[in-house]
């Protein structure tokens, strides 16, 4: 049985990450009555307790009442992470706190230094531990990182964020694949033609520049965000109710996927890239990337799986478009759009795009859309549902050690110079090469946006 953590420690208290999601999530869980124990800020700034809840109060919107009891829970521990007194001065704020929860929103390569100081410093026992992405930078890395953290805290303690997996879309879409018995016979070779998945955001770098030249579009959200959506797009349903049964069948797709190679990528890089703040003026690094992957099994063997994501781009919006496969023989004048599409972003739309008799005589028809769900935004933030139930100790919604090697597994051919970067103009749809990538006759599907027609 999991019982709730009593401390909240974040390390990198003074950082942008807690400014912009950790703040306003932890002000929100206090809203909610479900954080009422101490939260302790660590960083190494120089700040003491009265700045950090300055840098609370910019970085909550409202003041309220929650704000409030959040500043009332809020310790501050300055110092170094190397150094030994930082974690003795920790464990004295931690004072009786018997199971308390870790959060190391800092850099990776911090990461074993603060993992076995914590152990050393006697804050580790009984504890949890939440680490941020980037999870490694390849195969090799993640599973080193994998290894720090074993050393001190059981798999059962750790919680990896994608912040995909927290939000309500993403989640809605395992909901209504196994809540509905019509979609499930649908969601295989015999009638799909292929998947695709955009991510596209039309704003650029946002002066991250030199974390994105260690990065890029592959490692920065395929091999996380987009390949965990496509797992919930594809994978079987569990075959138990466990709370481990959908993580196991999760990876299960993912060791399904074939590793991709050099002719299933195309790179991009938006003009002005490497003009950005950080990056090189001769940056191969991918803004943009497509990838085809194929599945080695029975539901899906045959049928190509696409991704694509990029910066400067049209428009911002994450959606999954599963194309069904043609009507086998032609009676009315077209082809139907024959469409399931499971939109993340801006909003949370689910529909079914199809063909429908258009009123009046003859027999022409007019593309319809036939909306399953439909929600304006998040009603709760990736960081809030994430970090609450880390505090739970339900793992449910972090990525599992194999899920995130297996992961690894797939894009680590792909990373780095291994295919060229192909050049794009800021708000174009990326590099034309990624079309080769298509099968036969199909094109890149825009996501729909709200008031778009099928
Ligand atoms: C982050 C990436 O993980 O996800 C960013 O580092 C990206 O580059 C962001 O912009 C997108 O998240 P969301 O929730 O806005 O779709």
């Amino acid at each position: 049985m999991s019982h709730d953590s009593d401390a909240f420690v974040f390390f990198g208290a003074t950082g942008d990450l807690a400014h912009k999601k950790i703040f306003p999530s932890l002000h929100a869980l206090v809203r909610r009555g479900i954080l009422k124990v101490p939260v302790i800020g660590v960083a190494k700034a120089g700040w003491n307790l009265d700045d950090l809840k300055q840098r609370a109060h910019d970085s909550i919107a409202e003041h309220d009442d929650a704000y409030h009891q959040l500043l009332s829970l809020l310790r501050y521990v300055d110092g170094d992470y190397a150094d030994p007194e930082t974690f003795a001065a920790l464990k004295r704020e931690l004072g009786n706190a018997q199971r308390p929860l870790h959060y190391l929103a800092i850099p990776p390569s911090l990461f074993a230094t603060v993992v076995e100081a914590l152990q050393t410093a006697g804050c580790a026992d009984g504890a949890r531990v939440v680490v941020e992405k980037p999870f490694g930078h390849d195969l090799a890395s993640a599973e080193q990182l994998n290894q720090v953290l074993h050393a001190v805290f059981p798999e059962s303690s750790i919680f990896r964020i994608d912040h995909y997996l927290g939000k309500e879309p993403v989640e809605n879409l395992v909901y209504t694949r196994f809540a509905n018995t019509f979609l499930e016979p649908l969601l295989r070779r015999e009638h799909v033609h292929h998947v695709q998945i955009t991510m596209a955001e039309s704003f650029g770098v946002q002066g991250r520049g030199r974390f994105y030249e260690e990065a890029g579009a592959i490692r920065d959200v395929v091999q996380n965000h987009l390949l965990q959506v496509l797992a919930l797009t594809a994978m079987d349903p569990p075959a138990e109710r466990g709370e481990e049964a959908m993580r196991d069948e999760k990876v299960r797709f993912m060791r399904s996927l074939r590793t991709l190679t050099p002719q299933d990528v195309v790179r991009g890089q938006f003009v002005g890239y490497r003009d950005e703040e950080g990056v090189s003026e001769h940056s191969t690094v991918e803004t943009f990337v497509a990838v085809r992957l194929r599945v080695d099994s029975w539901r899906w063997a045959g049928v190509p799986f696409l991704i694509r994501a990029g910066k400067q781009l049209p428009v911002t919006a994450t959606e999954v478009v599963v194309q069904l496969t043609e009507p086998p023989q032609r009676v009315f004048d077209k082809g139907t759009p024959n469409r399931l599409r499971f939109q993340i972003g801006p909003d949370l739309r689910i529909s079914l795009d199809v063909r429908a008799k258009t009123p009046g005589e003859g027999m022409t028809g007019c593309d319809e859309s036939l909306v399953l769900d439909e929600r304006p935004h998040d009603e709760m933030e990736p960081y809030e549902r994430l970090l609450g139930d880390a505090m739970k100790g339900d793992q449910q919604l972090f990525a599992r050690q194999d899920t995130v090697e297996a992961a690894w597994r797939i894009v680590d051919g792909i990373l780095g110079d291994v295919t060229p970067i192909h050049f794009y103009e800021p708000g174009s749809w990326g590099p034309p090469e990624a079309d080769h990538l298509l099968p036969r006759g199909a094109k890149w599907l825009s996501p729909q946006l709200p008031g778009d027609q099928a």
